[in-house]
Parts: C-alpha cells; sequence; structure tokens
C-alpha cells in the first residue's frame, strides 16, 4: 500500500488542536469546522476523543452523523472502555475510522504505564482486534514512537498490522525528532517489518523543535502515505505540523514529492480564519500560506520584480490558496433570504429562526456602521452570537468610556450577572484597562489576564476588531472573544467571554493522561 502516489491528509484539529490550552471548542464550532474540512477534501477528519466527556462523545457522534465525503475518527486509548465509546459515536458515519494508541517509548512505558513491552504488545493487539470488530478502518499508534527503540516498534507494528490494523501512526509524540532522522525511521520501519505493505504508514509530528512539518515531509520522501495535521498548526504545546504548509509543500514542490493530495487549496485561508476566530489564536502575519503577510511585498525591489514577472518572487498564486477572496458578500439592504444562503455556504447553520433572527439584526447594525460586509465579518458576527447566546452568568449590556488627552479615562458599564443588572464605574491606565477595572469590579474574578491581543478582520479602519483574551485560574486556561467595530467593546465583550468560559465545568479527560 505504501508505494501508492496518494498522501492521505488526516486532520486533527479537533482533538489534538482542541489540546491546545485555552482552544476549546463548542460542539458547533467543532461542527463548522468539520463542515469546512469536508469542504476543504480532508480524507480523514480526528473528530475528538470519544471518552473524554458526554459533550466530546455528542460531539463526535453529531459531526459522524453530519459528515458524508470524509472519514471521521475518534480517538480512543488501548482500552474496551475507550474503544467501545469511540464505536459507539462512530455508530451513523458514512465512513468511520477507530484510531488507538498505546506509548511504546520505554520512558512512557515504564512511568507512564507502569507495563512491561510484553504486556503493551498484547494489549495493543487486543485492542486493534477490539476495534476491528466494529470496523475495518483502525488505526494504530505507537505513542512517543520519536523515542522509541526501532526493535520494539518493528515488534508492535508487526503484531498490530496482523491483528488488522489498516494504517499504522508513528508519532513524535514530544517533537524530539530530527527530519533526517525520522525519515530514516521511516524507511527502516517499512523496509524491516514484513507485514508493512499491509497497512498506510503514517506520521503525527510536534513543532517543539519548530520540525513538525519538515519531519513530516521526510517521512513522506522516505513512505509514509498518511500525514496527520492541523489547521494553522494548532495542537498541544508548540502545536502539530501544519496542514497549509504539508499540502503547499507537496504541491509546489511537485517534481521532488510526486503525489497528490485530495485537498482542495482554495479553502486553506478561510478554514484557517474561521479556526483562528473559532479559538481565539490569532494567525502570525508572517505564518507560511495564511499569515497576513504571506503573499504581500514590500522592498521595492521585490515588488519591480513581481511586477515584470511574477515567479521572479512567488512560487505560489495567492489565489490557489484562498487570498483575494474577500469578495463582498452583502451589503445593507440584503436581505434575510440572501442572509441566510451565504450562512449555509460558509457551513454556518443556525440552529432555530430566533437565532437567525439575532445574527440578522446584529448583521443590519453591523450593515450601518461598515458598508462593506465579508465572509469573515459574517463568520465574526456568528461566533460573537453563538458565544453569547450560550449558558452565560455575565453578559454586557451597554458601556460608555471617556478617553481624552491628559485626563485619567473612565469606563461606566451595565453588565447583566445571573439575570440581575449591575452597574460598575471605574478608573484606568487606558480605555480598555478602565473597562476592564470595571468588570472585575463586579466580578472579583481572581484570574490572571494572560494575554491581551486585537486583530482587524479584515483590512480598513471601519474593520471589525477582534479582540482575544486569555485568562488563567487555577491552572485552567481560557481563551475569550469578541469582535465589534469599537475595539473598546469588543474588548470588553472578550473579557466577558472568557470569564464565562471559565466559570464553565470542565470534566474533560486528557487522551494522554494517566491510563
Ligand atoms: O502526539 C501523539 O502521540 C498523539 C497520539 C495520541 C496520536 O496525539
Ligand atoms: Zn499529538
Amino acid at each position: 500500500m505504501a508505494v501508492n502516489n496518494q498522501l492521505v491528509i488526516f486532520d486533527t484539529t479537533l482533538r489534538d488542536g482542541e489540546q491546545s490550552p485555552g482552544a476549546s471548542m463548542t460542539q458547533a464550532e467543532k461542527l463548522r469546522i468539520a463542515k469546512a474540512l469536508e469542504k476543504m477534501r480532508v480524507d480523514v477528519i480526528e473528530a475528538g476523543f470519544a471518552i473524554a466527556s458526554q459533550g466530546d462523545f455528542e460531539s463526535v457522534k453529531r459531526i459522524a452523523e453530519t459528515i458524508k465525503d470524509s472519514t471521521v475518527c475518534s480517538l480512543a486509548r488501548a482500552l474496551d472502555s475507550d474503544i467501545d465509546r469511540a464505536a459507539e459515536s462512530l455508530k451513523n458515519a458514512n465512513s468511520g475510522r477507530i484510531h488507538t494508541f498505546i506509548a511504546t517509548s520505554p520512558i512512557h512505558m515504564e512511568y507512564k504505564l507502569q507495563m512491561k513491552p510484553d504486556e503493551v504488545v498484547e494489549q495493543a493487539v487486543h485492542a486493534v482486534k477490539r476495534a476491528r470488530n466494529y470496523t475495518a478502518d483502525v488505526e494504530f499508534s505507537c505513542e512517543d514512537a520519536g523515542r522509541s527503540e526501532l526493535d520494539f516498534l518493528c515488534r508492535i507494528i508487526e503484531a498490530a498490522i496482523d491483528a488488522g490494523a489498516s494504517t499504522v501512526n508513528i508519532p513524535d509524540t514530544v517533537g524530539y525528532a530530527i527530519p533526517q532522522q525520522f525519515g530514516g525511521l521511516i524507511r527502516q520501519l517499512i523496509e524491516r517489518i514484513p507485514n508493512s505493505d499491509k497497512a498506510v504508514f503514517s506520521v503525527h509530528c510536534h513543532n517543539d523543535l519548530g520540525l513538525a512539518v519538515a519531519n513530516s515531509l521526510q517521512a513522506i520522501q522516505n513512505g509514509a502515505r498518511q500525514v496527520e495535521c492541523t489547521i494553522n498548526g494548532l495542537g498541544e504545546r508548540a502545536g502539530n505540523a501544519a496542514l497549509e504548509e504539508i499540502v503547499m509543500a507537496v504541491n509546489t514542490r511537485a517534481d521532488l514529492f510526486n503525489l497528490q493530495t485530495s485537498i482542495d487549496t482554495r479553502h486553506i485561508v478561510p478554514t484557517s480564519r474561521l479556526v483562528s476566530t473559532v479559538t481565539g489564536f490569532p494567525v502570525q502575519p508572517n505564518k507560511a500560506i495564511v499569515g497576513a503577510n504571506a503573499f504581500a511585498h514590500e522592498s521595492g525591489i521585490h515588488q519591480d520584480g513581481v511586477l515584470k514577472k511574477r515567479e521572479t518572487y512567488e512560487i505560489m498564486l495567492a489565489e490557489d490558496v484562498g487570498w483575494n477572496k474577500n469578495s463582498l458578500v452583502l451589503g445593507k439592504h440584503s436581505g434575510r433570504n440572501a442572509f441566510r444562503n451565504r450562512l449555509e455556504e460558509l457551513g454556518i447553520s443556525l440552529d432555530t429562526e430566533t437565532r437567525l433572527n439575532e445574527v440578522f439584526a446584529k448583521f443590519k447594525d453591523l450593515a450601518d456602521k461598515k458598508h462593506e460586509i465579508f465572509d469573515e465579518d459574517l463568520q465574526a458576527l456568528v461566533s460573537d452570537t453563538v458565544v453569547s447566546a450560550g449558558e452565560e452568568t455575565y453578559r454586557l449590556v451597554c458601556m460608555k468610556v471617556a478617553s481624552e488627552t491628559g485626563v485619567t479615562p473612565v469606563a461606566q458599564l451595565t453588565m447583566m450577572v445571573d439575570g440581575q443588572e449591575v452597574a460598575a464605574t471605574a478608573e484606568g491606565g487606558g480605555p480598555v484597562d478602565a473597562t476592564y477595572q470595571a468588570i472585575e469590579s463586579v466580578v472579583d474574578s481572581g484570574a490572571n489576564l494572560q494575554l491581551y491581543s486585537v486583530n482587524n478582520i479584515t483590512s480598513g479602519t471601519d474593520a471589525q476588531g477582534e479582540v482575544t483574551v486569555r485568562l488563567e485560574k487555577d491552572g485552567r486556561i481560557v481563551n475569550g472573544m469578541g469582535s465589534d467595530t469599537d475595539i473598546v467593546i469588543a474588548s470588553a465583550k472578550a473579557y466577558i467571554n472568557a470569564l464565562n468560559l471559565i466559570l464553565q465545568d470542565s470534566d474533560k479527560m486528557h487522551p494522554q493522561g494517566d491510563v
């Protein structure tokens, strides 16, 4: 199987990506992202870790019931309970995959699992067989393969393939690998494992040394035919390999890779924006492919070159990855049907007519302030409305901020706290600081502000500002988001959103915690 020239793209934004501190997503947000991934023609969508919580189970189930063109996958430790739960969540999928894993490095086996290597092999085989009772599409991963012994990897992978695994994944869980060495590992595994031709070899690289994409590409050149990646490189700690970078490297250097993917690259930038809006993780301007500067030319020499012949300084077309698609979608006079249709095209379905009316009213308000409404504005508007329609303890009713040269800024605001209106006034070093002091005088959260950032959603001074606020309390981190054409109001919304998130219980289990 490893000799064909099709590279399977396995996206784990909704599972490993969500393991980024503060990147948790609601069920509706995950479904929106899953639909965008399907539209982009991702082969496999890892929708979550079904046993993590009731919410995660329902999310995977809903995605499995909705997505038709991509395989939907659920992660499961090599435990009966996990595998049964994953199977249950996928039972209505058009095409479902169970992805089961166990750690294989000496350090993980001894300290985390406290198991002997023989026991690990036995448990892996049992898990794959159990998963095979539910589906023929079973993936087996050797957690921390990057630090595992070659002989042991050969032994456990051979056994897993014999037990029925159709994909075997080699994760560099802690981001320790170096490209040449990692490529060599993949080559040796494929050469040495006698039944390696019966499975697709996959890689899953973390970016702790900034090498996740380089390692994945080396693995591909050495026979891997599935790559696990995330939009914007989101993921545990420093993240995973970025889908957009892998796909564009393989496409742009087809002369070297001679591989094809099924990805419709024109959906890359919109999907990147969606993931950034939903998670509150901004994309750095110089990020490859999806950063605001990725196709911008600053120096006169480059601009001159590009004008004379584009290829002098450009290796890809911006339009091919979905840039310049900022089409004016709707305006002040657009009706409710046009609005609903555009949302549907963006993969957004609002659950009730009341919700649609609410978002439509906000759209009309925005169209009064900002004449050109782009897809990104709609995404932000929906996120804002859906966020504020969740179970919230706090809500902003109205606010007024005075900011004048030489005078201390003052914020006056009214908030709903558990259904009661509360007013507050505070001074601060600037209008945002005054606003946050006023909110804190009401809620006294005890949370630490770890990050505050503002981005413009589209260009122009009338653009909506999108504010991200990261709060930490008792070790738990959340990201709040708010958008508005007034950035102080956007800041207040983001802070209040983060406060609501920090109040929500998190009973979620981490897949790579203790077994
Ligand atoms: O990084 C890792 O090892 C993982 C596995 C669960 C595949 O995410
Ligand atoms: Zn991972």
